[in-house]
């Protein structure tokens, strides 16, 4: 089958349709059970008010038979789609067969291992299995780098995302998930980030990667610095919470040299701009360097399965048997289906597919930046993309509520995003790897709709 026409069979056709502006009725009444009944801090159901019925490819429908595209793909872990055929049939017949087993291997897990290192550098020849969430990658990674150095301190960058355990929310800088919570895990220093747009050096742009890079090289070599020597430095390969930050190439290659240099560690996370998303396999490979950990875990699971991984260099598996142990490290169907999701990716040239359709969209994305007056910067790579919304371009004051609005009545149009940024203020899309190039397109001129008519004032 032409490669094209099998992508655009994953997906519901005709989408978006929109029959009744959601929340329709039956999702108001399954919403309304589930303020009564579950905990107030639910949050995705109040940006994008609707229960879901099922899901296909890059489309998803509501039980009032709304279908969406879906450019928010569960927070980027549907990279192959929702219910794609091969990964469904791959996890049935793994359910048929077992479904836990700890850490004592299965033919499963091993394909997993296997195909993790078909895709990983050569270098990162270790996997562990460490338990179901992204955030149980990250404290896996740092107690690997803890234990390995016998050192505590860890560098992280302003606006980064890691997790909301422990450690994994010590390093998560969003001060609305960490107020009120008393002190986190200590031994966190957080630096500038290399984020262009708003700039934390003053300097000419294109000098911020090295100006974030010599800041981490100053307060590792000034032992006036008042940071101890770290056992890790922490980045996401792309800031995806923070706002869709794409770091130079070059500031990566630096922060590599200069952890190497110090013998500090390089915890790159791809939990998010991993498996594929960014035109790569890995998001790292675009500075063709390579981290002593990575963090995997969201698209890890094929179609949703909770699975998380870290992978790292040989030199650094000294901890013995049992050291860090826990109950569910080895879902056998979410192995099934990852390793499935991520053969069909690499048979199916997938992110390199990615890297095309983010071209593609950028150049509508950059159109509408310079058309817009409220569209500060829109910015991607691969199929991760952001619009970073402002009241004012010249002075790039930072509009949460615009971010807010936009997912509002992208969602009413059809088009389900996300939100993140420093301020809140960017429109975050994070489409499935599998969307066509003409659901993508309808996608991004339903949000490009939405921004004018907030820009017009006929949407308050
Ligand atoms: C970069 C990154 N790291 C860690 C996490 C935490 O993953 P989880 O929500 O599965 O704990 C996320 C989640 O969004 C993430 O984007």
């Amino acid at each position: 089958m032409d490669r094209e026409k099998m992508f655009e069979e994953l997906s519901i056709p005709g989408a978006p349709i929109i029959k009744t502006v959601p929340p329709g009725p039956k999702s108001q009444e399954i919403l309304k059970y589930q303020a009564e009944t579950e905990s107030s801090v639910v949050s995705y159901s109040r940006g994008m008010p609707m229960a879901i019925a099922r899901g296909k490819g890059a489309t998803l429908e509501d039980v009032d038979g709304n279908v969406y595209i879906d450019f928010f793909a569960g927070a980027g872990v549907m990279a192959v789609g929702h219910g794609h055929p091969d990964v469904l049939k791959a996890s049935h017949e793994q359910i048929d067969k077992v479904t836990h087993s700890l850490d004592i291997p299965t033919e499963t897990r091993q394909r997993m291992v296997k195909t993790l290192r078909s895709v990983l550098p050569k270098e990162l020849s270790r996997i562990f299995f460490g338990g179901p969430t992204g955030s149980d990658a990250v404290e896996q990674a740092l107690k690997l780098a803890k234990f390995n150095t016998q050192r505590f301190g860890i560098i992280a960058f302003e606006g980064a995302y890691h997790g909301m355990t422990g450690a994994a929310l010590a390093l998560t800088t969003d001060s609305s998930h960490r107020d009120g919570l008393g002190p986190l895990v200590p031994g966190i220093q957080f630096i500038p980030f290399p984020y262009t747009y708003r700039n934390p050096f003053g300097c000419p742009d294109e000098q911020v990667g090295d100006q974030a890079a010599d800041y981490l090289e100053r307060i590792l070599e000034d032992s006036h610095s008042g940071f101890s020597k770290p056992a890790a430095v922490i980045l996401e390969s792309v800031q995806g919470e923070g706002g869709t930050i794409i770091p130079s190439p070059r500031f990566l290659q630096r922060v590599r040299e200069i952890t190497e240099k110090h013998g500090v560690l390089m915890i790159c996370d791809e939990i998010q701009a991993g498996l594929g998303r960014t035109g790569k396999m890995f998001a790292f490979e675009h500075a063709g360097i390579v981290p002593d950990i990575v963090t995997m875990s969201k698209a890890l699971g094929g179609i949703g399965f909770p699975i998380s991984a870290i992978a790292y260099r040989e030199e650094l598996n000294t901890w013995p048997p049992g050291k860090t142990i826990g109950t569910f490290r080895g879902n056998m169907v979410a192995f099934a289906a990852g390793s499935t999701a991520i053969n069909w990716m690499v048979d199916n040239k997938v992110p390199e597919r990615a890297a095309e359709l983010g071209k593609k969209a950028m150049v509508k994305l950059k159109e509408l930046e310079k058309s817009s007056k409220i569209l500060g910067e829109a910015r991607g790579i691969g199929l991760m993309m952001g619009l970073e919304m402002v009241e004012d371009k010249k002075t790039k004051k930072p509009s949460a509520d615009l971010a807010k609005k936009v997912r509002k009545y992208a969602h009413q149009r059809g088009v389900m995003i996300e939100v993140g940024g420093h301020h809140n203020n960017v429109a975050r899309m994070l489409p499935p790897l599998v969307i066509t190039e003409e659901l993508l397109m309808k996608g991004i001129d339903i949000l490009a709709g939405v921004i004018k008519d907030l820009e017009d004032g006929k949407l308050a």
